[in-house]
């Protein structure tokens, strides 16, 4: 064995350290500076946000302010579109926090963007139940529509689309959230989930606000037929107790 491998060095053979595939992200974990992205670019929150703030960090006792660290990047993110890295110090000096501490929750979060992201967050849940109900053919049509893929922002500055993992809203699958909005049950059959999509991105390409909610005439996540559980009357208080309780 030893012979083999010393035969193997002497032939300048290379062996792989892992065998893993590689997996591919559309969000940013190492910070590079780049020209709209460096620590000399300067963030201070607007006069409104830095009430809001100041109104966050009340929520939360003293000797716990850090706990104030995701609202405020979100704040952040909110006023800039993404999160620059002076965003993070500028939060880190808030909290009184080294700013590596920021970092570690900034980039543990797939919500806050690390890089320039457009007008519209379009948000594509391509998880399992979502993936049964046609996202493949949702996520598909915004990157046609759009002429980007995924993790990619327009020329125009207004699109970005990210593939995401399950928002919670399986039971309305297939979905799609744009910035805060979901769009839900996005009618499942092959064509008429395209023209969902394409409805929407077409007016929010526009300048319109489509209607969030689901598309296919529930109200919520309520049955699209009728009732098949909760169908009988409730039981009154005590239902099944003991006689002597
Ligand atoms: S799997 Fe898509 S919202 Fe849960």
């Amino acid at each position: 064995m030893l012979r083999l491998f010393a035969k193997t060095m002497r032939l300048g053979a290379t062996r792989p350290l892992s065998t893993s595939t590689v997996k591919m992200s559309d969000n940013l974990f190492v910070h590079r500076d780049t020209p709209e992205d460096n620590p000399s670019i300067p963030f201070e929150f607007t006069a409104d946000n830095q009430k809001r703030a100041e109104a966050i960090l009340n929520i939360y006792p003293e000797g716990h302010k850090r706990g104030a660290m995701i609202p405020l990047l979100d704040l952040a993110q909110r006023q800039h579109g993404w999160l620059p890295i002076s965003a993070m110090h500028k939060v880190a000096d808030i909290l009184g926090l080294p700013h590596m501490r920021v970092y570690e929750v900034a980039t543990f979060y797939t919500m806050f963007m690390r890089k320039p992201t457009g007008k519209y967050h379009i948000q594509v849940c391509t998880t399992t139940p979502c993936w049964l109900r046609g996202s493949d053919e949702v996520l598909e049509c915004c990157k046609k529509n759009l002429g980007i893929g995924v993790g990619e922002t327009t020329k125009d500055g207004k699109f970005t689309i990210s593939e995401v993992e399950c928002l919670g809203a399986c039971v309305n699958a297939p979905m799609l959230a744009v910035n805060d909005d979901y769009y839900v049950s996005i009618r499942c059959k092959e064509d008429l989930s395209v023209a969902d999509t394409e409805e929407i991105l077409n007016s929010l390409k526009q300048g319109q606000q489509p209607r969030p909610g689901p598309r296919n005439g529930r109200f919520a996540s309520e049955p699209v037929g009728q009732l098949t559980s909760l169908t009988e009357e409730p039981t009154g208080p005590g239902f099944g107790l003991q006689a002597g309780l």
